[in-house]
């Protein structure tokens, strides 16, 4: 899988996706991520990006050339599922879309700034909006990486024990349950008996009713069909 990225502020991505479990998972070439300067695209002396909104109003509106020539360039390479625009008013960013994504081949994540990018970027050139929630960021490239992140950890081989990405919060539809290491009594702060039983089946069934339990008091929206 590869993603490649779109942002007029690269150097946003370029420590983030240099580092942890997305390097790992780079190195170990099941996910490369690419991140490009969509001012190399622009044909503007100045390199400029954006211009003002017909219209009037304030802010800048990033232009459909370098966008449009960015996107056919890295089409005419290799085949895209998706090209997804991150934007405030997008699909809301949980766990079945990530796990929908993850599947899928290379994709194009184009990152807007300013008051966003002309309408007919949207209309013409974008297969998917994605929002990571109802707040407004400064551009999209925190959002973008909050989205690969969410996506490449589920690639089967990224995270070293497999098995921790599919017990995950909301893997299931449900939080997780409580973990607890070593001690076993800290000053007198106890863990719970049963996890000292060694009986795996009691264990487990104490894991799923406490993720219940916990889901209906702190999220019983992932209780609710539909939701
Ligand atoms: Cl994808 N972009 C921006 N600018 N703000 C956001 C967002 C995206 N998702 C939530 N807030």
């Amino acid at each position: 899988m590869r993603i490649d990225i779109l942002s007029a502020v690269p150097r946003l991505l370029d420590s983030w996706f240099g580092e942890s479990i997305l390097q790992r998972a780079q190195g170990k070439g099941l996910v490369e991520v690419v991140v490009h300067d969509l001012r190399q695209w622009s044909t503007d002396k100045h390199r400029k990006l954006d211009d003002y909104p017909f219209g009037g109003g304030g802010g800048l509106v990033m232009t459909v050339e370098p966008i449009h020539r960015a996107i056919s360039e890295l089409k005419a390479q290799r085949d895209y599922a998706e090209v997804i625009y991150m934007s405030p008013d997008g699909q809301l960013l949980d766990q079945p879309l990530a796990n929908q994504l993850s599947l899928k081949g290379n994709l194009i994540i184009l990152c807007g700034h300013y008051k966003g990018v002309d309408e007919r970027v949207r209309e013409r050139l974008v297969d998917r909006e994605v929002s990571i929630g109802n707040y407004v960021l400064t551009g999209g490239e925190l959002a973008a990486a909050v989205l690969c992140d969410a996506i490449i950890r589920i690639v089967p081989g990224v995270i070293g024990d497999e098995m921790s990405a599919l017990s995950d919060s909301f893997q299931d539809g449900l939080v997780a349950p409580p973990a607890y290491t070593r001690p076993a009594d800290y000053q007198g702060w106890t863990v719970p008996d049963v996890l000292l039983s060694g009986h795996q089946g009691h264990i487990d069934a104490w894991r799923h009713q406490q993720a219940v339990e916990r889901t209906r008091q702190r999220r019983p929206g992932l209780l609710e069909p539909g939701e």
